[in-house]
């Protein structure tokens, strides 16, 4: 079941610019930063209620994001939503006809499972599962 519009991921060229301009934008600094090696990206979490808004900036040319902002300009890469079950959502999407972009979940940025659905699938949206891991199992 999705639970929760988890987060908005903003993809940005300069990570300390964009974090200065949401820390006045939203009155408020950043909760977190992670450095996401799998993904070569570093990141930056601010909490806006029940929801987050994730600014993302790559680490290599190889990252995704970097690619992305060489096509795209800054803004909304992806939107993602909390589910209770990754395993059982990327099962029913799979069924339902929908491209996923990971065989299985994969671990990201702030404590989570993941796994992204394809744009084509989601009219021209990169959608994100994600599911909190447990405390306990964390690194
Ligand atoms: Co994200």
């Amino acid at each position: 079941m999705f639970t929760n519009l988890e987060h908005l991921g903003l993809a940005v060229h300069d990570l300390e610019a964009a974090t200065a301009l949401y820390t006045t934008l939203l009155g408020q600094g950043p909760y977190k930063k992670e450095h996401v090696a799998s993904e070569a990206v570093d990141t930056v979490f601010f909490q806006v209620g029940g929801s987050k808004i994730e600014l993302l900036a790559g680490t290599s040319p190889d990252s995704a994001i970097t690619k992305y902002l060489s096509k795209k300009p800054e803004g909304i890469h992806h939107v993602a939503f909390e589910v209770n079950d990754i395993r059982a959502e990327m099962q029913r999407l799979r069924a339902a006809g929908f491209t996923l972009l990971n065989e299985e979940p994969k671990r990201g940025a702030d404590n989570k499972l993941v796994c992204f659905v394809h744009p084509k699938s989601a009219v021209g949206v990169l959608v994100e599962l994600c599911q909190s891991i447990p405390p306990t199992d964390h690194e």
